[in-house]
């Protein structure tokens, strides 16, 4: 960068520091505008989520004033060009063209440890609350819970007061395991009255939702129905306001980009946490592309209608025949096909990353997972709906120069996905919890 241009974006920055924050204490407009300008950019995260609550409270601007320095920080770490990392910790350090903005990415991640505080509510009895599943495709639900729960995690607290989001630990798995029966007219009251009952609770004993109508609440579900539980006609705040982490990630049913976040699915049969594959020869993947899944929904009928047993490159099945193993067929491809089944949201794809296959996601209305850091087009290919009959065309063309690149940036991405017990740093439920901070971090809450 020229030096007169380096010296005015410096200097933008710092009039945009020295002005327009302070500013927003003041003027809640003012701070609409420019967090905008703010984290729109660096972050893909828009503003939908600001939300003003007019209260007085003063630990509550302790707390914003946190928020407001994490903010400073986070831009000057753009903004200053000889930027260096402190390694001395030997902490990950994410760089690479994985990453959107891997300094505003890493400044974030830095902020978020030194300040980032969950409470969670105490409320209801397991299975249906402080519990949830832990094996089989909804398993990352029950796992962020029970992480939530056993104490470990770095950024729980036990004290109210210096909490930034309030924990919700209601299982839509489990509620829709212990609660749902078919043969009631109204199956879905039941449901929702559990969900709804639980949020009026909360409100009645504590102070915290009232003070923000829910917006620094915070929700978690895999289960196909967690939107729908979580949605307008349960309870509006909750959908309207609170931070919603869900598998079922669909823009068209009530996902709200920028506030809601996007849970990444991970597959546990057996309950065994799955790890990623050692990386194989390349010269061994001699597939083109693989996928095995039922007709479920019509991404997945496409797909199955114009691929299932024709091709000997795009290999594909509807059930995998016995004595076939799914995961060795991942190891010897190149793409794995990730079409969405019933939801958007599949766990495939983060079996794919783990076998070092590079994604190809086919999906309409889904919001990738941590796609606020990190750019998918780096490491995945992404194919239309419509396209899916020019899938091996499509495919062939990538060379094999761009797939080698692709493919080592599937492996670099590797650890945003694995799940751990207790979690470690930047992993699945790390980099989670770091999506629920960015959208904390957007809102500002004038109490
Ligand atoms: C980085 O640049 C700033 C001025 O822009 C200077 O004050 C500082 O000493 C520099 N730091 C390093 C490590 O070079
Ligand atoms: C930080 O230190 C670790 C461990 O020594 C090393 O693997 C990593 O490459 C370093 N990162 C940077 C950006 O220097
Ligand atoms: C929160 O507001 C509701 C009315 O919407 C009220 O019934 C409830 O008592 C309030 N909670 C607290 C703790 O004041
Ligand atoms: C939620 O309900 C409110 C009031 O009934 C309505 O104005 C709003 O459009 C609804 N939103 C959605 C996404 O259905
Ligand atoms: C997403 O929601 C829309 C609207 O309800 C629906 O038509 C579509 O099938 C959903 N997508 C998936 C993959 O379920």
């Amino acid at each position: 960068m020229e030096e007169s241009t380096r010296i005015s974006l410096f200097i933008s920055l710092l009039l945009l520091l020295l002005v327009i924050f302070p500013l927003a204490f003041y003027d809640q407009s003012a701070a609409r505008r420019n967090l905008k300008s703010y984290t729109a950019q660096i972050f893909s995260i828009g503003t939908s989520h600001l939300t003003s609550i007019k209260h007085q409270k003063q630990g509550v601007q302790t707390i914003e004033e946190g928020l407001s320095h994490a903010r400073f920080n986070i831009l000057r770490a753009i903004a200053v060009d000889n930027y260096t990392i402190n390694n001395a910790t030997n902490d990950f350090v994410p760089h690479g063209a994985v990453y959107r903005n891997p300094r505003a990415f890493h400044q974030s991640y830095l902020e978020m440890e030194k300040r980032f505080k969950i409470w969670a509510y105490k409320e209801g009895e397991p299975p249906i609350f402080h519990s949830g599943p832990t094996a089989n495709i909804y398993s990352i639900e029950g796992h962020l819970i029970h992480e939530m729960e056993d104490g470990t995690n770095p950024f729980l607290t036990q004290d109210p007061s210096e909490a930034h989001v309030f924990f919700l630990p209601i299982s839509i798995t489990h509620i829709v395991s212990y609660v749902y029966r078919r043969d009631v007219p109204d199956y879905w009251g039941p449901l929702r009255r559990v969900v709804a009952d639980y949020v009026d609770v909360i409100k009645e004993k504590y102070p915290y939702w009232n003070r923000s109508a829910g917006a620094d609440h915070l929700f978690v579900a895999c289960h196909d129905w967690g939107a729908y539980l979580s949605g307008n006609d349960t309870k509006r705040e909750l959908y309207e306001n609170s931070i919603r982490v869900v598998c079922n990630a669909n823009t068209s049913e009530g996902f709200i980009l920028n506030k809601d976040v996007t849970l990444a699915g991970i597959n546990l049969p057996d309950g065994r946490i799955a790890r990623p594959e050692k990386d194989i020869d390349p010269n061994q993947r001699t597939l083109l592309a693989f996928f095995a899944g039922g007709a479920h929904g019509y991404i997945r009928e496409a797909v199955l209608n114009h691929w299932k047993g024709k091709d000997a490159e795009v290999v594909v099945y509807e059930y995998l025949p016995k004595g076939l193993n799914y995961y060795s067929f991942m190891k010897r491809s190149k793409f794995c096909l990730c079409p969405s089944g019933y939801e958007v949201g599949t766990p495939r794809i983060t079996e794919a990353i783990f076998m070092g296959c590079v994604p190809v996601i086919i999906a309409v209305d889904y919001p990738l997972p941590f796609s606020d850091v990190l750019d998918w087009s780096k490491f995945s290919v992404q194919i239309p709906v419509e396209k899916i009959s020019e899938i091996k065309v499509i495919l062939k063309d990538i060379s094999e120069r761009r797939y080698r690149m692709l493919k080592s940036r599937v492996l670099q991405v590797q650890r945003h996905f694995v799940l751990h017990r207790p979690a470690k740093q930047y992993d699945l439920i790390s980099m989670t919890l770091h999506s629920v901070w960015l959208r904390r971090l957007n809102v500002k809450l004038t109490y």
